[in-house]
């Protein structure tokens, strides 16, 4: 039978010094398989990952994992955790293959002949086996990253966090990237952060959206974006916007393409001449959520 586990974190708060409230409650629950988490700069995303790998401790509210509070035994979720932070840093001098047995041993996997299967079967997985001699120091952004799920995956954790890793990575090595996280999800929980709108879609079961701290909404992306089906409305212009939003009428992005502009607009009945209907995309959804009063412009 296979494996399922359980995070619930429950009503987490923290503010910071200086007052920033960098988590406002926050409530949600995850069963394996891919849990996105989208939200702007400094929604808190990080700080939300750190509490919950135990890095850290909130001002108020709970972490359970597999039904055992994990800030209250933060060893119990060491030993179930792979965390991939937004930013890393690594040793300049020692080899792959070096890095790796280094932080194998700090995850307690201290019989020789494991360790070194481990580190093997995770090096060939992430397609950096024939690189195990070189210096993680000298690797491309999409290499590293790479690494990083490997080292993560020491240990065969239950829970694999990883904050923002696709930022930065060229189209061919963030797929390549999505295609490794997307097999992980099978048997683990895997908390997914990232600005990327694109990431989210096809490869997550469950995302959910933070704002300011709290969780704005959350549920399976293709059922997100089915709520706002027939509510989207497309207008291309020149570059200045040349019409005025109605009440209950919301502007989700003005963007610019090869010279026009193209916006997209929330409402649920036709806002007016050169409006058209568009599928709503999960963009649509993320801006659409982030709107507390209607934009006269
Ligand atoms: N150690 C800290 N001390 C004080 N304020 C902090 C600290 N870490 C984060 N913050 C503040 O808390 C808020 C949330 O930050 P956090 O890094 O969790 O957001 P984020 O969603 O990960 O952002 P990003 O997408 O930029 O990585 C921000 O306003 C940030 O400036
Ligand atoms: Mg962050």
């Amino acid at each position: 039978m296979q494996n399922t586990n359980h995070l619930q974190v429950g009503k987490l708060s923290k503010t910071y010094r200086r007052g920033v409230k960098a988590l406002n409650g926050l409530s949600f629950e995850a069963h394996n398989g891919i849990f996105g988490l989208l939200g702007p700069n400094g929604a808190g995303k990080s700080t939300l990952m750190r509490t919950i790998a135990g890095l850290q401790e909130p001002d108020e509210g709970q972490v359970h994992f597999n039904g055992v509070d994990i800030l209250a035994e933060p060893q119990f979720i060491r030993n179930q955790l792979g965390y991939l932070p937004q930013d890393f840093g690594v040793y300049p001098g020692m080899s792959t293959w070096q890095l790796m047995e280094h932080l194998a041993i700090l995850k307690g996997i201290h019989q020789h002949g494991e360790r070194n299967d481990q580190i093997e079967q995770l090096l060939q997985h992430t397609n950096l086996w024939e690189y195990r001699k070189k210096a993680v120091s000298t690797f491309s952004g999409g290499m590293r990253q790479r690494f990083g799920v490997a080292q993560a995956l020491l240990g065969n954790p239950q829970l694999v966090i990883v904050d923002e890793p696709t930022a930065g990575l060229d189209p061919e090595e963030r797929n390549r990237f999505l295609d490794l996280l997307s097999e992980l999800g099978e048997e683990k929980i895997v908390i997914l952060s990232t600005h990327i709108v694109e990431d989210v879609r096809d490869l997550c079961q469950q995302v959910a959206i933070i704002h300011k701290g709290s969780l704005v909404e959350q549920g399976e992306p293709d059922i997100l974006i089915e709520r706002i089906k027939g509510k989207v409305w497309r207008k291309i212009m020149e570059k200045q916007l040349d019409f005025e939003l109605g009440p209950d009428q919301y502007l989700l992005s003005s963007r610019l393409f090869a010279g026009k502009r193209r916006v997209h607009v929330l409402a649920d009945r036709w806002p007016g001449e050169a409006f058209e209907s568009v599928e709503p995309s999960l963009e649509d959804v993320y801006f659409s959520t982030f709107q507390e009063v209607p934009i006269h412009s």
